[in-house]
């Protein structure tokens, strides 16, 4: 969910409404509004997008405040109505509350309040969080305090905002394993689930803890635990600005970060090497000791961060000889793992806030792990909770399905991977500064595929009617595959699967039938038989009909016969060709699904960061 509080001299509702705009990616089933005005809450709620919101405050404007706060909702509890948005109000109308997680003993609570008489106006968990403040608050306390007690009668994990009707001085928000920051302008004060929320007013930012309150005012912010003891934010500076949250021309955030990708390919590589191809990774805080202590490691993540995982797997153990396994963080976490303090756990997250993801590295530190996060979201909780981190410097990725993001985590895997070997010693210094070369040329092999959309364009157009997608790889390719599927079924609503292309023959070859299309990302010529053994799996599928679309080098004589179309892509070794391989697939996934007329920026049911487990 997004959440957004704002008290200031401008008016709040265009302020919090502009903050849920630029937030809607984080979900969007439903919105609403709340503003303190003249000792009342005004309110506002509407199931869909922002846009049914906007559409009614248009129709029936609420009177103008200064001091308001608002959500868009990814449902947890209760379907996405009306009535189940947020915000919730207590029984006299008194506290509008909003909240993102789960309050996990919500039902006692609930059951408590209606013995009490309180009539229960939604199916939400929210709304006990209303009824409770508004109960603190009837004692004569203020709302921070109202806060600070309800918090500390709360089980799960949560953001919640709230308001008080008879204080318009004042917003406060609490945190527990649930994303909020604090930004800090002049003369006004916000807060957001991410600095997205507030980047068109201040770039100047506070980080905060677990389990604290923070009271916003126009003049000041205050920062407590949840028992009421003073506490403080970290304090940060934003380096991006309003640009970089815009379409700038395109007509989708997802194809605008998918043309970003060579300058933050670029930017993830930056300062991050000598002239000389020495890796330098200044904010691992790990000293080469501890690292060279490390005989596992394990790469946890979700979603797509998941596969950036599986290709890490390639590059790490082929350039370090440390074992790594990749598991996805929902499994690990209950599967009792084993984990040593010479266990190295990375955990990719583009957002660091994926809920299972932290709870993860969790458990992995409380085993005696080190933690490293690889990571594009400065302040956010995985890296704040980690040992060491890698920032991806992709730059705010706000389309849904990650493309940016995705890349830029497969660069620092990479770089990873060869600090590791440089640490170590298991490759020589001219063998990483070799790779590092191939790294920094990038850009410009990212930059030539970019260029050649069209070509992918007309092939999306083609297979308008697919209603079913194979993707194939082998070795690296096969993450690559697997994330091209991905794509497909998040953007198009298509069925798609991704295999090893060595699996093909024993079950998924029973697939293929006259006309199906099919993917397939062609190893680099020459290696280890690779590139040979793909073209006998496709001829194996051609044979059976399949329509064979190939991702292969430009100079590969062998792809032709069997192709009935082919990307060619550069000549790259063969661990970093899914950096390459993988743009054509985003590209054709977000135009097919843009055809078809779908959201291409928020897919139906799914949210950007899904911060509940
Ligand atoms: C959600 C998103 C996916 C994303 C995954 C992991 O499910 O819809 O696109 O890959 O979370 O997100 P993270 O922020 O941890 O990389």
């Amino acid at each position: 969910c997004g959440i957004v509080g704002y008290v200031g001299e401008q008016s709040a509702q265009d302020v919090v409404v502009e903050g849920l705009r630029r937030m809607e990616y984080r979900g969007y089933d439903s919105a609403g509004i709340a503003l303190v005005h003249d000792g009342e809450i005004l309110w506002d709620k509407k199931a869909g997008k922002l846009a049914n919101l906007e559409k009614e405050l248009v129709e029936h404007p609420l009177a103008s405040s200064t001091t308001g706060i608002g959500h868009t909702r990814w449902a947890t509890h209760g379907a996405p109505t009306d009535r189940n948005a947020h915000p919730h109000l207590g029984r006299h109308e008194r506290v509008a509350v909003i909240h993102n997680g789960i309050i996990e003993n919500f039902a006692g609570l609930r059951e408590d309040l209606e013995a009490d008489g309180t009539e229960m106006r939604s199916d939400t968990d929210t709304e006990v969080a209303a009824h409770l403040l508004e109960r603190e608050l009837e004692t004569g306390v203020d709302l921070t305090e109202a806060m600070q007690r309800v918090c500390r009668q709360l089980e799960g994990a949560f953001t919640l905002v709230a308001v008080d009707a008879q204080d318009p001085s004042r917003v406060v928000a609490a945190r527990r394993n649930s994303p909020l920051v604090v930004g800090l302008g002049d003369g006004e004060n916000f807060v957001g689930s991410d600095v997205s929320a507030f980047i068109e007013h201040t770039r100047e930012a506070l980080e905060l803890a677990q389990d604290q309150v923070v009271t916003i005012t126009r003049s000041g912010v205050e920062v407590t635990g949840f028992d009421g003891s003073p506490a403080e934010g970290k304090r940060y500076h934003v380096d991006w600005d309003l640009s970089a949250a815009e379409k700038d021309g395109h007509d989708w955030f997802m194809r605008k970060e998918i043309f970003e990708q060579p300058h933050a390919v670029a930017d993830a590589l930056l300062g991050r090497h000598t002239a000389g191809g020495r890796l330098q990774l200044d904010e691992m805080r790990l000293s080469e000791q501890e690292l060279r202590e490390v005989d596992k490691i394990i790469v946890i993540a979700c979603g797509t961060a998941y596969y950036a995982g599986l290709v890490a797997k390639y590059a790490i153990e082929h350039w370090t000889r440390i074992p790594c396994e990749v598991e996805l963080a929902h499994e690990f976490r209950y599967r009792d793992p084993i984990l040593t303090q010479d266990t190295l756990v990375v955990a990719i997250s583009q957002s660091g806030e994926t809920a299972d993801t932290l709870m993860a590295i969790r458990h992995a530190r409380t085993q005696g792990s080190r933690v490293l996060a690889i990571c594009n979201t400065n302040g956010s909780t995985i890296p704040r909770e980690s040992d060491a981190v890698i920032y991806t410097h992709a730059g705010p990725e706000i389309g849904v399905a990650s493309t940016k993001g995705f890349i830029t985590q497969l660069v620092a895997s990479y770089l990873l991977g060869l600090y590791l070997a440089q640490v170590r010693g298991t490759k020589f210094g001219d063998e990483i500064a070799a790779v590092v070369d191939e790294l920094e040329q990038m850009p410009v092999h990212i930059q030539g595929i970019l260029d050649r959309k069209d070509e992918i364009y007309a092939l999306a157009a083609e297979l308008k009617d697919a209603r079913s997608v194979l993707f194939l790889g082998r070795h690296a390719g096969f993450p690559v595959a697997l994330e091209g599927a991905l794509k497909l079924k998040e953007l198009a609503y298509i069925h798609a699967e991704g295999f090893a292309a060595g699996e093909l023959k024993h079950g998924p070859i029973a697939l293929i039938e006259e006309g199906l299309p099919v993917f397939c990302v062609v190893p680099p010529q020459g290696r280890d038989q690779l590139h040979d053994k793909m073209i006998s799996a496709i001829q194996e599928i051609r044979a059976r009909g399949a329509r064979t679309i190939m991702l292969a080098e430009e100079d590969d004589p062998a792809v032709a016969p069997y192709a009935d179309s082919v990307i060619y892509l550069p000549r790259v070794p063969v661990l970093l060709q899914p950096l390459v391989a993988v743009v054509p697939l985003q590209l054709f996934a977000c135009q097919l699904a843009s055809n078809m007329g779908h959201d291409v920026d928020q897919p139906r049911n799914l949210a950007k960061s899904v911060t509940v487990e």
